[in-house]
């Protein structure tokens, strides 16, 4: 398409990107679409919302287009973009949804992520108030999720952010056409994610959050304390200690210098193996004595996610203790995945300019 054409097509004054990124496959979406509308001559602003007063939002100017844009987590989109969203001002702008999600490589299929409810949920709220959703797009970049699947190889990771750049890019052009897009709603089985994604938000996020730690390789340089983007580490007796705010975006692990930071698989599966064959049948045993008998499912699935979580804070507070006697701290370390060669590849985008040719 020649100049000309394209400024003749463009269908907006400006664009507004609001982004999360953990480990950068967001942030390259977000520039690849940014690049694309200055094509347009459209004024793109990406905007990092994890560097913004996310509590004193003015609404957005008629006639922008905003578009919303995150790692899917858990099925949905996560707890800083939904808040983000459930935040955001009353408008009547066009908007899009945009998602990057786990894309692997078998031969030369890349097999698509899950989006879940994040789609329907936000669509939802926004129209509520007020926007008109324009489009919907998923993107199947490389998958970050390293602790729960080995890191993907260079290759596999070069070819789907090339695929991915000329998916986006071409994607990018019919937006600023202002053409409409919701080819992903035939991935109608996202909504059988539903109780997962609610499980994931109410007690899971909550259980990643304590599976980090910081191996004696840490120097205590603060880098991951200072990158993370909501300031979810802390010290805590003079070593970097994962609160319950960690969304687990893997940013910290893969910037580590000395690429210290862990998924402690080993002691989660002992954790999970104390709460269920202790902790909740001691539980049963006096309170069925001193109080009533819970039979009621959901109250039981109530008061057994709040008990785990509690469980979580106080297993997660004894093991980071633990971790000052190097026994302790290396059979720690080698039950942890992410520590062996053919599992534990950190990954970090390429740059969003990266040309394999
Ligand atoms: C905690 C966690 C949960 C994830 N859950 C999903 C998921 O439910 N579905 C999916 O397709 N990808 C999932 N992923 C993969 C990421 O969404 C994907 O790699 C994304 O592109 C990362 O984007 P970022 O680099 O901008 O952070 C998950 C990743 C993490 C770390
Ligand atoms: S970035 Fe790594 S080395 Fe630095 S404080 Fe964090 S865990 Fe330790
Ligand atoms: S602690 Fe690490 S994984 Fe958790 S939100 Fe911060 S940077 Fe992301």
């Amino acid at each position: 398409m020649n100049i000309a054409d394209t400024l003749a097509d463009k269908a907006y004054k400006k664009v507004i990107i609001y982004y999360f990124s953990g480990t950068g496959n967001s942030r390259n979406v977000a520039k690849w679409m940014a690049s694309v509308s200055q094509q347009y001559q459209i004024e793109c602003l990406p905007v990092n919302i994890a560097q913004i007063d996310r509590k004193t939002m003015t609404a957005p100017e008629p006639g922008t287009l905003i578009i919303f844009l995150s790692p899917i987590h858990g099925f949905n989109y996560p707890p800083i973009m939904l808040n983000f969203i459930l935040r955001f001002p009353k408008g009547k702008n066009k908007v899009v949804l945009m998602n990057t999600r786990a894309g692997m490589l078998i031969g030369k299929f890349i097999t698509p992520g899950l989006t879940g409810i994040a789609f329907y949920l936000s669509a939802l709220v926004l129209f509520l108030k007020g926007f008109s959703i324009k489009a919907i797009l998923a993107v199947d970049m490389p998958s970050n999720w390293i602790s729960v699947h080995p890191g993907l190889n260079n290759r596999t990771v070069k070819f789907l952010h090339v695929k991915n750049k000329e998916r986006v890019e071409k994607f990018a052009h019919k937006i600023m056409q202002g053409k409409s897009h919701f080819k992903h709603l035939i991935e109608v089985y996202d909504i059988l994610l539903a109780p997962i994604a609610v499980a994931y938000y109410l007690a899971g996020r909550f259980f990643l959050a304590k599976t980090y730690f910081a191996s004696a390789d840490c120097d205590n340089c603060g880098l991951c304390i200072k990158a993370c983007p909501v300031k979810a580490i802390i010290k805590v007796d003079n070593r970097p200690f994962w609160t319950f705010n960690c969304e687990s975006c893997m940013k910290c692990m893969s910037n580590c210098p000395r690429k210290a930071i862990e998924t402690g698989h080993g002691y989660s599966v002992a954790g999970v193996h104390v709460f269920f064959s202790v902790i909740l049948v001691l539980f049963y045993k006096y309170f069925n004595v001193w109080f009533f008998p819970i039979e009621n499912a959901l109250l039981r699935m109530v008061i057994e996610s709040g008990l785990s979580i509690a469980f979580i804070g106080v297993w997660y507070r004894l093991v980071h203790w633990l971790l000052q006697f190097k026994i302790l701290e290396r059979l720690t370390v080698y039950t942890s995945l992410t520590k062996y060669k053919w599992w534990g590849r950190r990954y970090k985008a390429l740059k969003p300019d990266f040309n394999n040719s």
